[in-house]
């Protein structure tokens, strides 16, 4: 893209018009395929030349196993560093009655602790002892303003992989997801939980929801999916793969997806990659 020669400015111009600002939030049921998902995906765009930076926050993390990290359980949840949970806020996690900070400093969180391979850098924010996510305490509040400094300050793709239902995303931060995705497969659960996900996102201000249907046997699965939910547009449907779920028995990272699944991973991305936001100011 660079002339020989371009001046420092054109040179800037460029590279400024180049740097992606897209946050990709995944929601939907349990079990549905979000993190099939968010893996697939964040190694389209990694794959494409992107820098991603893959989010795992869900409480019970799986996106480092499933993105094939080496010994995945080896990667510690920000929610369980103390210390920088201490550092950052003044209190203890699990410590009654001590003051904290409400706004910590975090910008320097993930560039010193994402764990990164085969070009994905990972978050894994981790489970909060007491109170559920949006508890407050000393490790809610320094993952939320983790969370939003992500979804918000980042130049990179970002790719959220969340636990079932949006209930945790708050306000604030959501409207910095570019894309909220729900997955979904044949089935009327799915299908409510998809249709809730929506009612409670437009609540909080999030407008660009889109589906992406998964685990298809049938084209009448798939008919039945777009007629049950007619005022979402689907950006893909993946169809079921046995292989997904023996490697999921035997403990094995998907190392390629099928032909038919990479396809419309890529139909995916092709949907995404165009409407993403840019910069568009010179630094
Ligand atoms: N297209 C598919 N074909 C067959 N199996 C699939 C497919 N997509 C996902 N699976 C399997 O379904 C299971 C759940 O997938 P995944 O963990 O991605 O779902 P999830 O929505 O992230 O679940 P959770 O809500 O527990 O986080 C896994 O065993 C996965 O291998
Ligand atoms: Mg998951």
């Amino acid at each position: 893209m660079f002339r020989l020669g371009a001046s420092s400015w054109e040179a800037q111009l460029c590279y400024a018009s180049i740097r992606f600002l897209m946050k990709i939030a995944i929601s939907g049921k349990g079990g549905v395929g979000k993190t099939l998902l968010a893996s697939l995906l964040s190694r389209k765009f990694a794959a494409a030349g992107y820098s991603v930076l893959a989010i795992d926050a869900d409480p019970d993390a799986n996106l480092a196993a499933n993105l094939g990290f080496p010994y995945p359980e080896n990667i510690t949840p920000i929610s369980e560093m103390d210390d920088l949970i201490e550092e950052r806020t003044g209190a203890r996690p699990g410590k009654s009655g001590s003051f904290f900070k409400l706004n910590p400093r975090v910008d320097d969180i993930p560039d010193r602790f994402a764990a990164e391979h085969d070009g994905i850098r990972l978050m894994v924010m981790g489970r909060i002892k007491r109170g559920g996510t949006g508890c407050y305490c000393a490790e809610g509040v320094l993952l939320q303003a983790l969370l939003s400094h992500l979804l918000i300050q980042r130049d990179e793709v970002v790719i959220l992989d969340m636990e079932a239902g949006i209930e945790h995303l708050a306000r604030g931060t959501s409207k910095a997801v570019d894309h909220m995705i729900i997955v979904v497969e044949p089935g009327r659960r799915s299908i409510e939980t998809a249709q809730r996900i929506q009612e409670l996102a437009k609540d909080i201000g999030l407008e660009n929801i889109a589906l992406v249907a998964n685990k298809l046997r049938s084209q009448s699965e798939k008919d039945f999916l777009v007629k049950s939910l007619p005022n979402l547009e689907f950006l893909g449907f993946i169809p079921y793969d046995q292989a997904l779920i023996e490697a999921d028995l035997a403990n094995i990272p998907i190392q390629d997806a099928s032909r038919p699944i990479a396809e419309e991973i890529d139909k995916i991305f092709q949907a995404l990659a165009p409407t993403s936001k840019m910069t568009n100011t010179v630094k």
